[in-house]
Parts: C-alpha cells; structure tokens; sequence
C-alpha cells in the first residue's frame, strides 16, 4: 500500500541505481551478507540493519577486522544488546523525559534507561531491535528498508526508511532516506551504523595493547559541544572546547587516552564516568558553502600499529564520540578479531563509537533551530544522513 504510494519517490531515488542489478546474491552460513571493493569488506545483517564486520588492511598487508559485532546473525538477538553497528531509530540517542511536543501536542515515548527517566535510540524496540528487509544487494552495494508504524513506542505517524551501504575501493558509503508519509514526526538516525559503530583500528590484535586509547583523533570543526547532565541528557547549553581541554580534540590530533589522568575528565561522560560520551558541534560555516564530500573530514582517526586510518565524511552537523569506558572485559570479540595470548573479550576504552548525526535531543530546544533537521512530515522533505568511511594507510 505504502510501497504503491512511494514507488515514484523510490524510483527517482534509491532504487533507480539497482535497476540493471544481478540478482539477490544470499545470506553467508553465518546469516551474513557480503558486499566489497578494492580494499574493503563488510559483512551485514538485517537485525538492525548492523555491520557485523569490516575488513581492510594495516600497513603490514594484514586485513583486520575493524569493528565490534558477532560471529553469526542470530547472537544478536542475545541478551547483550550494546547496538552492536545498527542503525538506531527513528529517534538516536536520548529523549528527555521521553517527552516532546510538535505543533502544541505532547508525546510520550516508552522509556528504556534510567528506570524510565528516559528514551535511548527510539525506546525498547527501536529499530536496531528489528529485522529489516533486504530490498537489493550486489556485489558492492546492499540497501535495507524498514516500515516502522504509526503509534510505535509512541511516535506519531509511519515512517519509511531505506539504508544503502555501498563499497567503492577504500571507502564505506551509507546513504540514509527517511520518510514520514503520514504525520509530523521527529526522526534522527546514525549508524551507531556509522552510527553505532565500535571501532578498533587494530582488530583488537596488539599485543602491548588491546585498548583504543593509542589511537590518535582529529576532529578540526569541533570547537563546541552539547552540554548534558548526570544521566547525558542536554541541558540546552553550548559548551566551548577550549584550547588544550580534555575535549579539546580540534587544535590538533590527539591520542583519546591523552588525558585519561586529567580530573576534568571524570564526569566528563556522566556521573563518575571518565572518558568520552560527547555530542561534539561540527562548524564548517566560516568558509561559506561547502561541499561535504571534499571540504575535509569531520573527523580522523588513525592507529599507529594497524597504521589504519580512517577519515569520516558526512553532511550532519554533530558528532558522538563514545571512548567505551563502559566495557568491562564481558563482551567477548569476534573469531576474526584478536590475537594468541589475548584476551578475548572488550576491555574498557578497547573500542571507539563514533556516530554522524544532528544536534541530540534537540526536539527538546527548539532555541538550537534544528527543526527543519529533526521534524519530518509529509508533503515535506526527506530526512537524508550521508557519510563517507574512507580508509588509508599510515606509516
Ligand atoms: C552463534 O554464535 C553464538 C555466540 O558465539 C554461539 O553460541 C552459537 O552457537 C552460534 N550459532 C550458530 C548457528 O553458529
Ligand atoms: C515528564 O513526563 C510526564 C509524563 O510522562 C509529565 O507528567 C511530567 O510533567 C514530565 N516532567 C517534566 C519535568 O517535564
Ligand atoms: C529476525 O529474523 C531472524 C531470522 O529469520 C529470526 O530468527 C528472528 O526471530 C527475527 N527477529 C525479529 C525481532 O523479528
Ligand atoms: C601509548 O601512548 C603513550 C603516550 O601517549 C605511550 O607512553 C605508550 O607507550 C603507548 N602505549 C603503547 C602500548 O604503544
Ligand atoms: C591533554 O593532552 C594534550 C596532549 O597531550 C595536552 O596538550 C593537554 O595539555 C592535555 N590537557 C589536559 C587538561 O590535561
Ligand atoms: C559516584 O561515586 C561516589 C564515590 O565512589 C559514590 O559515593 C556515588 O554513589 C557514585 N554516584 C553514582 C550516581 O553512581
């Protein structure tokens, strides 16, 4: 019904690209799916349209495997539910109060986290809960599309989504459509995809180190960041990154342990959290029009003993940064990941997420102006989120 009615929008867009496609190549005995390029190879999973692996080479020819996830499709409906490289939605990140108003009328979401103070990545069965539908897949590009009701944990109106991963030599790209066919609706989303994803750019293979904190960040545009309190809900403040600061990650590169004995980062990620969990500001205005593909990444980050680096492009203007100080050695790597003699399991700050996204919570200050980035209804535009994982080597 929907499909009819959107067929004309799809043709137009993501579809059109697949029309000369082979066909539907299958899922991998582990429930996987393989696309890849020069340089590069993932696997995915429709559970949370996740990346479940990620290979590219370091600088002594080894292809690691670059991301946290599973070894096959069907641990991922475990217990354990870290978002593991899904796409969290329709709404990332927190709600406050799991409550929001457009046009006058309020809406309650189902809470997930702090015995109900709040709304995590679009309440407890958020779209990195479900199976999305695989729609094409070749051999370098697969896209997933997810129906997502009106009234689902509380969100207003249907939403249509179509999620194309595609792989060119050295380079991840993920094209995200949304649309809100019947009613005003906030949506965000990221890949924990790009969105949520943990990244170890060593494969967790080091054997001086099973950490992330030796691996070196740059993000040039983040002069600010979104202040949040105790539990990381925004408080409505824009806090600078002073020069030399434990965020200060815009001056220069820096490694995300640099200042892990710095009494300014205890707090920094929430009540006695020390590390990262930081919706950074991403400020590429000053130049005037930029294109996002060219105008520099938002965002580098590199390991010396893999010497893979990574640049992320993307049109959004936030970024989250989470240094995984939460891990606490029970999450167990993959088969591909790790080396003899090592542990075997995510140990605190091993991994990295890093998330392209909007301001977070924003539907909760209207003052920041992100409305036209955040409600989507119909008649409208689509909600859109592109971003570019570009992989390179180091010396
Ligand atoms: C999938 O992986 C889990 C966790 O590693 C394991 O317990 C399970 O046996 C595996 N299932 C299959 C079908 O391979
Ligand atoms: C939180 O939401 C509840 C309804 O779910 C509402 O009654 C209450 O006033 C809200 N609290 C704040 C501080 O906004
Ligand atoms: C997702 O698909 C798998 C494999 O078909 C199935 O076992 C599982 O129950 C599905 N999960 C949900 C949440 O629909
Ligand atoms: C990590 O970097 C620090 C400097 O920031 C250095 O002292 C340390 O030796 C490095 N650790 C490893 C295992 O390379
Ligand atoms: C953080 O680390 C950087 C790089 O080592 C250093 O220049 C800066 O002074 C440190 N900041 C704090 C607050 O410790
Ligand atoms: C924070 O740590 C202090 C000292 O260990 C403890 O007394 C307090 O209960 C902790 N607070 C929370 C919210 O965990």
């Amino acid at each position: 019904m929907w499909f009819s009615t959107l067929l004309p929008l799809l043709a137009a867009t993501t579809l059109a690209q697949y029309s000369t496609a082979p066909a539907a190549l299958g899922p991998d005995k582990n429930g996987k799916y393989e696309i890849s390029a020069d340089g590069i190879r993932g696997l995915f999973i429709p559970y949370g349209a996740s990346v479940s692996n990620l290979f590219v080479k370091g600088k002594d020819g080894v292809e690691r495997d670059i991301v946290l996830g599973f070894d096959n499709a069907t641990a991922y409906e475990g217990e354990v539910h870290p978002h593991l490289g899904s796409v969290p939605g329709r709404y990332a990140n927190r709600i406050k109060n799991s409550t929001f108003e457009i046009d006058g009328e309020e809406f309650h979401i189902l809470p997930n986290e702090h015995n109900g103070a709040n709304v995590l990545h679009g309440g407890p069965d958020g779209w990195d809960y479900r199976n999305f539908t695989i729609v094409a897949h070749t051999e370098d590009s697969i896209t997933f599309s997810i129906v997502d009701p009106d009234g689902k944990e509380g969100f207003p109106g249907e939403v249509v989504s179509y999620i194309t991963y595609t792989m060119t030599p050295d380079t991840w790209h993920i094209k995200i459509v949304a649309l809100a066919t019947t009613k005003k609706t906030p949506i965000m989303l990221t890949s924990h995809l790009i969105a949520q994803t943990y990244w170890n750019l060593d494969g967790f293979a080091n054997p001086d180190d099973e950490t992330a904190l030796n691996h070196t960040l740059y993000m040039p545009y983040s002069g600010q960041r979104v202040s949040v309190d105790g539990i990381l809900i925004p408080d409505g403040i824009i806090l600078p990154n002073a020069k030399y600061s434990v965020n200060d990650f815009w001056s220069a590169p820096k490694h995300i342990g640099a200042n892990l004995t710095a009494p300014e980062l205890l707090g920094n990620c929430g009540t006695n959290c020390t590390g990262y969990d930081t919706c950074y500001i991403v400020n590429r205005d000053q130049n005037g029009p930029f294109d996002w593909r060219t105008s520099g990444p938002v965002a580098s980050l590199s390991s010396e003993w893999s010497g893979i680096k990574l640049d992320i492009f993307s049109d959004q203007q936030a970024f989250q940064m989470y240094s995984c100080g939460g891990q606490d050695g029970t999450l167990p790597i993959k088969s591909t990941q790790g080396a003899d003699g090592g542990s075997g399991f995510v140990q605190q700050y091993a991994c990295i997420v890093m998330e392209v996204q909007d301001f977070i919570d924003a539907i909760n200050h209207p003052e920041w102006m992100r409305e036209k980035e955040q409600i989507f209804g119909p008649g409208g535009p689509a909600y859109t989120m592109e971003a570019e994982y570009r992989f390179s080597t180091t010396d």
